[in-house]
């Protein structure tokens, strides 16, 4: 039997190539990690705390036996992402690969917000993530490397926008914004880019900043996604791993949405009928079918 918990791709899926992925010590970014390594992959993490990457990076090597780099970085700060894309090209003399995973977000009303904590999660989502790419994407053209890849982590409100989060909001849908246009121009350079947005996929770093104590009844899985359950961080990385390997090749300028049918559960006009039991609609089809004329 197989199940979404297991691995996917086949076991040299990812061998040979350099992947780097920001916010790659924690939470979803070392889960997606965790697999590329075991795939063949060799990494470059990086967020700001060398001593978590420094663990993680341990951690995923005694695992799978492939090299993984922690190199601390802003990704706010135009120079350090700058400085990862050197000590990558000393270490590996290459990357094939961007993750862009690196996130800020905090649940707040935003007439609460000071303009400095507004800025701050647009900075790590969006300029942080145009700053990586923007790197990355300058040294492979210039370079003429081909066969690159930029995948990046958005969510569903990117396109829906979402209350008590529009500083995140904003920022993602700026970096599906920027997905979409250099899937477009930077093809041409044998450059890919794609999204993915998950819905609830449990992680500490989200969780704490993102349910306020006491709230987690109203919040509850069970109710927000139709499939009732959170995502299993290895059905992530499976989506992950194809979209950064070479079995994704004609995929560019995509978004794939992986949230348990979450996003549409309050789209669709009449959802709320979920609510009615087998006998309520007995009775309510026997009422409707009796309307007639106008
Ligand atoms: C209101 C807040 C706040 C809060 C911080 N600030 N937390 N304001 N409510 N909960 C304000 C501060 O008062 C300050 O403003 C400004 O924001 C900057 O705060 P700092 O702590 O100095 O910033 P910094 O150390 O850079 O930390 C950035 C951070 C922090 C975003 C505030 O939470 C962080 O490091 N996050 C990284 C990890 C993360 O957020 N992971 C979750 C991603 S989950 P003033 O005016 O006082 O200077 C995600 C999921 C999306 O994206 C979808 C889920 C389904
Ligand atoms: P997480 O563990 O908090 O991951 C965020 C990572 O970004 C951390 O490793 C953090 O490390 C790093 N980071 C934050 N600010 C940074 C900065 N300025 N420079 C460099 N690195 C920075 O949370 P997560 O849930 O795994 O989130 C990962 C991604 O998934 C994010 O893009 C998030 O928006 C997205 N996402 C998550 C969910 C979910 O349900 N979990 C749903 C939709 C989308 P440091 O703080 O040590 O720098």
């Amino acid at each position: 039997m197989t199940s979404y918990k297991d691995g996917m791709l086949k076991d040299d899926a990812l061998k040979g190539k350099v992947i780097v992925i920001t916010g790659g010590g924690t939470g979803l970014g070392k889960s997606m990690g965790t697999y590329f390594s075991k795939l063949g992959a060799n990494l470059v993490i990086t967020s700001r705390k060398q001593e978590v990457l420094d663990a993680t990076a341990q951690e995923i090597e005694s695992l799978t036996g492939n090299k993984v780099l922690g190199v601390a970085c802003d990704v706010r700060d135009y120079a350090q992402v700058e400085n990862v894309v050197e000590q990558t090209y000393a270490t590996f003399g290459k990357a094939d690969v961007l993750l862009n995973n690196a996130a800020g977000n905090f649940v707040s009303p935003t007439e609460r917000l000071s303009a400095n904590a507004f800025d701050v999660v647009i900075d790590i989502v969006l300029k942080g993530t145009k700053n990586c790419t923007l790197a990355f994407g300058k040294k492979w053209i210039a370079n003429k490397e081909l066969n690159k890849n930029i995948l990046s982590i958005v969510t569903t409100y990117a396109w829906t926008g979402s209350a008590y989060v529009v500083p995140s909001a904003m920022g993602k849908a700026g970096v599906l914004a920027m997905t979409r246009s250099l899937a477009v121009e930077w093809a041409k350079y044998g450059i890919r880019c794609n999204a993915i947005a998950p819905g609830p996929f449990p992680t500490k770093g989200a969780w704490q900043r993102l349910i306020p104590p006491g709230m987690e009844d109203k919040l509850s899985l069970e109710n927000q996604v139709p499939l009732k359950r959170a995502g299993d961080h290895q059905e992530l990385a499976n989506l992950a791993a194809y979209l950064v390997s070479d079995y994704s090749a004609y995929m560019n300028g995509e978004v794939v949405t992986l949230d348990g049918g979450e996003w549409l559960q309050d789209a669709g006009e009449f959802n709320f009928l979920d609510v009615i039991t087998e006998e309520q609609w007995d009775f309510a089809s026997a009422m409707l079918k009796k309307v007639k004329g106008s």
